[in-house]
């Protein structure tokens, strides 16, 4: 029996509709639009206004797109992966909230929790239950209202993150497309550089962490980026080396999107010297977290060739990072 791949069926996003401008952000911080332009690549970000509106309401909506694109009954979900760093609750799982808003009443469901590789992590996760045959249909979820944990009076932090959201089906593929190869890795070593300090069991939200801004991200950009650079690339490189890949056989580069800077490096050390292999969208939504990687592909879904080889790479807090190697279905 031949063995079966999981692929990507079908990839559907959501944004929220308000833009957060570098403009409108020199107006609360000391910043301006040159230095973060030049810094980061990133000219806007979208924000979730609205009470009540968690990361799970924008992640509804782009699995609402993506069961009507493809025509898919949500009866027939086996499993929702929801992979986020700002669930809408602490527990239950944002994984159940969004799988009962949709109608998936046949599936069960888990949140996964690793920072901006968490998409990297649900897609190798979900593919599994697919490639074992256990699964025909697994969702995976990737968003964060990152707003909600961002203090939007510290300039370190505040121009980079954004809200978004975005939704692939895995699906069963016999024609060998779907996810090849993957390489991931995680270290703890990298708590102190960036994390968010309160709110979890060991120091419960008080009135101390409030006043402290403990509920806020917090992040050395200068040693998250040296680490950034570094682990991606490597990542990346270690995929292409595994299965015989050079830069010319990679058809799109889909990185994380935290600073296009880290973006740039990792794609030299790939070797690809070709932009239009780069993809990036960073200049509209800055840094969704999670979010980045399945808006990336709902943007530029339209580009990719059955059998293209796409390399996803990706690096965020814990630390955790890693690649992913996958020939396009459709
Ligand atoms: O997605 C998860 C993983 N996260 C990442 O991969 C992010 C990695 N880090 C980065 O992307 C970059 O480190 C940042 C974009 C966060 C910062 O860029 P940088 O080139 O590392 O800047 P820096 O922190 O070294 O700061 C350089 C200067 C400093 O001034 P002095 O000390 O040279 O006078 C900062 O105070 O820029 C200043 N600065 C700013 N100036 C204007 C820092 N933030 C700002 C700002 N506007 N927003």
């Amino acid at each position: 029996m031949k063995k079966i791949k999981a692929s990507i069926k079908g990839v559907h996003g959501y944004v929220p509709d308000y833009v957060l401008t570098n403009a409108e952000l020199e107006t609360m911080v000391d910043t301006n639009d040159e230095w973060i332009t030049s810094r980061t690549g990133i000219k806007e970000r979208r924000i979730l206004k609205g009470e009540n509106a968690g990361a799970s309401l924008m992640m509804v909506k782009a699995v609402q797109g993506l069961l009507e694109k493809t025509n898919t009954n949500p009866v027939d979900i086996d499993m929702v992966i929801c992979c986020t760093s700002t669930p809408d609750l602490v527990f239950p799982a944002t994984a159940n909230i969004v799988g009962t808003q949709v109608g998936a009443v046949n599936a069960f469901g888990y949140d996964i929790q690793a920072a901006c590789s968490g998409f990297l992590y649900g897609l190798v996760t979900g593919s599994q239950f697919i490639e074992s045959g256990r699964f025909k249909k697994v969702l995976v979820i990737g968003g964060d209202k990152m707003s909600s944990i961002i203090d939007y009076k510290d300039r370190a932090t505040c121009i980079i993150f954004g809200d978004g959201a975005g939704a692939v089906l895995l699906e069963g593929n016999e024609e060998d497309n779907g996810l090849i190869d993957f390489w991931l890795r995680s270290d703890g070593g990298g708590e102190p550089y960036l994390h968010m300090l309160a709110g979890g069991s060991r120091k419960p939200a008080s009135h101390e962490t409030v006043d402290k801004k403990e509920h806020f991200v917090y992040q050395d950009g200068k040693t998250v980026f040296k680490f950034a650079v570094t682990n991606m690339a490597y990542a990346a490189e270690q995929v292409m080396k595994r299965n015989e890949l050079k830069a010319e056989d990679v058809a799109y580069l889909i990185p994380h999107q935290a600073n296009k800077r880290i973006i740039d490096a990792t794609a030299k050390s790939m070797g690809i010297e070709d932009e239009d292999k780069i993809l990036m969208n960073i200049e509209k939504y800055g840094n969704t977290t999670n979010g980045t990687i399945p808006l990336l592909l709902w943007d530029f879904e339209n580009k990719f060739k059955k059998g293209d080889n796409l390399i996803l790479a990706a690096f965020g807090g814990g630390f955790t990072w890693g690649a992913a190697y996958l020939k396009w279905a459709y």
